[in-house]
């Protein structure tokens, strides 16, 4: 966000910026979802819903999920929020007693350590290993448990990574979590952004639902970042919780946002399908550009819309010395914005987006590959 606002301010003052730093889809919203919110206004579908979701849209969520990944949850077990950080921030507040440890892989993205510390938890930083692509497996997240551990929070496909958990290694991860007796979230919020295989949901594990919370949104799949529709699927007695704090906080989500969204989930799917197909293309742009670039290692991201490449021989030339500075010389110098890798939590490496257009990742790619080369050393 902080990258975004820098960036915004220097195109305010009238410099070219490309930019590759925020989180969210290029493409609009699909047609026959935006007809469904003139629908809802039309029909005066305008006033307060259940804290929860309307049943309908909880019901789509169920069995959007079911159908996409094998679940058989029912609308007791669904709570619609925000968006999905909100889904997050909802739930940590209600799984959470002062004290309590959250074990967060790293790198990982770095909302959820200030939502966890927000709620009185503490975020335990399980640190993945690069050479192995930060694979997150069981036994790191193993060696991260405490008795005070009162979750594991995992996301995947990952941001920043791209990194995906395979079904089996996510089931290990499961019966641990459910041999601990502690709650496994996982962030499904990129899920549906694969560039192989298909489309997994720890919580389709046999037994899996009575400790695996799901955290899902719109967001991303649909292209339906400022709607703010995201959800939790959660035993009962949690979704319940959920929707109590809700409704002495936002009430409930936006009432024509939800028509909205039960249209995305139960209409045509064909535009998820495209999106996807368009990002694989910019993602093989991106990784290859990168890669041919002196300094600069970039591995092939399995999952979501970011590369994470190591850009640790460039800052070993006694130029920029970290990630951060690197960023901010690259943003004043050429015009071309990217996170630093200090805000995941590692520091030899910066984020770029690639769901930005193909002629913006031409036009950044070769201010980069410039830059890098201007550097001294
Ligand atoms: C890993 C991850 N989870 C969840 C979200 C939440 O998205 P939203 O609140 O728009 O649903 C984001 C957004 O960037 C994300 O990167």
């Amino acid at each position: 966000m902080r990258v975004a606002a820098d960036a915004a301010k220097l195109r305010g003052r009238g410099r070219d910026i490309v930019d590759f730093g925020p989180g969210e889809p290029d493409f609009p919203t699909p047609d026959n979802v935006k007809r469904a919110a003139v629908r809802a206004i039309e029909n005066n579908f305008t006033r307060y819903t259940p804290a929860g979701g309307t049943m309908e849209l909880r019901e789509a969520i169920c069995e959007r999920h079911a159908a996409d990944f094998g679940t058989s949850y029912t609308s007791s077990e669904c709570v619609v929020s925000a968006g999905g950080k909100h889904a997050l921030f909802n739930l940590m507040q209600v799984l959470l007693d002062p004290g309590d440890e959250v074990t967060i892989p790293v790198p990982g993205w770095s909302t959820y350590q200030d939502i966890v510390s927000y709620c009185g938890g503490t975020p335990v930083f399980a640190g993945a290993n690069e050479e192995s692509g930060f694979a997150i497996t069981a036994s790191l997240i193993e060696n991260h448990l405490t008795d005070r551990t009162r979750a594991v929070l995992i996301n995947s496909p990952c941001n920043p990574t791209g990194d995906v958990i395979g079904p089996e290694e996510f089931g290990r991860i499961c019966r641990l979590t459910a041999k601990r007796g502690i709650w496994l979230v996982t962030d499904e919020c990129y899920s549906h952004l694969l560039y192989d295989g298909l489309p997994f949901s720890v919580a389709s594990v046999p037994g899996a639902r009575s400790t695996v919370i799901v955290a899902g949104s719109l967001s991303k799949a649909y292209a339906m970042t400022g709607w703010r529709i995201g959800y939790a699927l959660a035993p009962p007695l949690v979704a319940a919780a959920v929707a109590k704090l809700q409704s002495q906080s936002t009430s409930n989500p936006n009432s024509i946002a939800q028509k909205a969204a039960v249209e995305a989930l139960r209409g045509s799917q064909d535009s998820r399908a495209e999106m996807r197909t368009e990002y694989l293309r910019r993602r093989d742009f991106t990784v290859q550009r990168l890669r041919a670039i002196a300094g600069i290692r970039c591995p092939e991201p399995k999952g979501a819309f970011y590369v994470y490449p190591n850009i640790r021989q460039i800052l070993d030339r006694g130029g920029p010395m970290d990630p951060a500075e690197f960023a901010g010389q690259l943003l004043d110098q050429a015009g071309v914005a990217v996170v630093p890798g200090e805000a995941f939590g590692t520091t030899d490496h910066v984020r770029i987006t690639f769901a930005v257009s193909m002629r913006d990742l031409e036009r950044g790619l070769d201010r980069l590959d410039k830059f890098v080369a201007g550097l001294k050393g």
